[in-house]
């Protein structure tokens, strides 16, 4: 087991001076994307549904990073509660993350405005532009997601402030490009707001990859999950420690007629199950039992309450263990702050290398 890397990644002949140099160049190169998030990191955690809340949430941003709530299905009195409670707790930014179709998005986006939260996420497809402009004219930040490049100069025009590339590796809903094709193709040609990476990404050196081709900084979701500040069930996280990238798969869809959004988790039990319940359904269908419209609704409701039921209840086997291909890098339950001094150590010490292959 690699252990907490809380000093930089170094060999014998880097020297302090060249620590403090990376260091430094490190703060130069995330330099956008601190001064966007009041952070002392570049690094976000990524809302996940009943993961992120008040005690992950405020451990990140006391540690250096960005925490964001994941309101979810929250009502917007929960979620006033939710941020009270993580105020409680730290001092430092944090954000929200609210899904477009929730039904009562535009008083969400005023229980924050209320609160003060400096920083809105709008995610679950493009957002609406009254949410936009009533979080904007409330004195927040708009952060969206964008799959594509065309989509991320949209919502620059409609007046996002900063951008999440979200690659297929990450955990839960997923899109089907790689960040590694993403950052490629958005990269290069977003320069009016921060862009930030996501997907994959369990490394400080890997983080500094992506820096170097033009991102602002990195969202984590899979590794913090794992941490030991995170309220979701030991047998949650242990199954994060024991699995292999190759065990983060997306959902299958067996039928075209059916979609399936896919979702990246663990495979197990209930996704093995979920197949063998689309083919039930499909007969039930062919044999006019059930109509299209019921049909596609048996389908979805089969993952209804799953992922609480991982997280919460610790039913690895038949829950939703959403989680990205990064899993396979979970080596064990870390504190926060220590997954983060590693990330920022593992940066520092790839920085460190270059320097010393430029002969600086
Ligand atoms: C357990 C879990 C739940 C998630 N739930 C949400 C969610 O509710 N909303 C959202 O925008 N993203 C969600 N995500 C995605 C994360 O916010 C993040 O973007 C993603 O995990 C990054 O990729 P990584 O898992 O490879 O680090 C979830 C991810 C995981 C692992």
């Amino acid at each position: 087991m690699e252990p907490a890397a809380v000093t930089p990644d170094l060999s014998s002949d880097m020297t302090a001076v060249a620590v403090q140099t990376a260091r430094k160049e490190l703060d130069q190169l995330w330099s956008r994307g601190t001064e966007f998030l009041g952070t002392e990191y570049a690094i976000l955690a990524g809302a996940m549904s009943w993961v992120s809340e008040r005690n992950l949430v405020a451990a990140i941003s006391n540690a250096g990073g960005f925490g964001v709530i994941a309101c979810g299905a929250m009502t917007p009195e929960l979620l006033e509660k939710e941020i009270a409670g993580t105020q409680s707790l730290t001092s430092k930014p944090f954000g929200v993350n609210l899904i477009t179709m929730h039904p009562q998005l535009d008083d969400l986006v005023q229980v924050c405005l209320r609160a003060g939260v400096g920083h809105i996420v709008l995610a679950g497809g493009i957002p609406p532009s009254a949410a936009i402009r009533a979080a904007k004219d409330g004195g927040a930040r708009v952060v969206a997601f964008s799959p594509a490049l065309v989509l991320a100069k949209r919502l620059i025009r409609m007046g996002v402030d900063a951008l999440v590339i979200e690659g297929a590796e990450a955990g839960g809903h997923v899109g089907p490009v790689s960040l590694t094709v993403l950052a490629q193709e958005i990269l290069p040609h977003v320069t009016d707001v921060p862009v930030f990476v996501a997907g994959g990404i369990a490394r400080g050196d890997a983080i500094v990859g992506f820096l170097e081709q033009g991102a602002s900084g990195a969202q984590l979701g899979t590794r913090f999950a794992a941490a030991a500040e995170s309220i979701a069930h030991p047998r949650f996280k242990e199954a994060f420690v024991r699995a292999a990238a190759r065990d983060a798969m997306t959902s299958v869809q067996l039928d075209p007629r059916f979609p399936v959004i896919p979702v990246r988790g663990l495979v197990n039990e209930g996704s093995r199950s979920f197949l063998v319940h689309q083919a039930e359904t499909l007969r039930r269908f062919q044999s006019e039992e059930l109509t299209k419209e019921e049909a596609q609704l048996e389908i979805e409701h089969f993952w209804a309450g799953a992922l609480r039921r991982a997280v919460i209840d610790g039913d690895v086997e038949n829950g939703s263990v959403m989680a990205g291909q990064s899993v396979g890098m979970v080596k064990s339950i870390q504190p926060v702050k220590d997954i983060i001094e590693e990330l920022v150590g593992q940066a520092v010490g790839a920085l460190v290398k270059r320097g010393a292959r430029r002969g600086e």
